[in-house]
């Protein structure tokens, strides 16, 4: 009986150690649409414009490509956004950066971004993942 209990903690504990590996995109799982034409969303219809939702980012790529990752900064839990000008997202609270794909290209944070699926039918947007 002891050694049951003794054999759950080690398994806790090493669970605890695999959640925090730092090489899982972290995001939540989503499925929501995006309506272009409504005058909430006119921000993303400018190449460069971004817009967020259910805890994602949007950001309008041009050419009529869309690309989406998680907004909670994976250091500790800010909101990112897209720096335009540096083709990034930035999290304000500590300087953590990380690329379109959501990989961290700055630190503090270590763990990357989660990257959503973008498909576009007409004025809608439909973003998965
Ligand atoms: S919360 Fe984003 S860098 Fe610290």
């Amino acid at each position: 009986m002891a050694c049951g209990v003794v054999t759950g903690t080690v398994l806790v504990v090493e669970s605890c150690k695999k959640s925090n590996s730092g090489t899982t995109p972290q995001g939540p799982t989503v499925n929501f649409t995006i309506d272009l034409s409504l005058p909430a969303n006119a921000s993303l219809n400018t190449t460069g414009g971004s817009g967020s939702s259910n805890g994602v980012v949007v950001v309008n790529m041009g050419s009529g490509s869309f690309i989406a990752v998680a907004q909670s900064c994976t250091h500790n839990g800010c909101s990112v956004s897209y720096s335009q000008g540096n083709n990034n997202f930035l999290c304000p609270c500590h300087g953590a950066t990380f690329s379109t794909t959501g990989a961290v290209t700055n630190g503090p944070a270590s763990v990357p971004l989660k990257k959503y699926t973008v498909t576009k039918n007409g004025n809608i947007l439909t973003v998965t993942g």
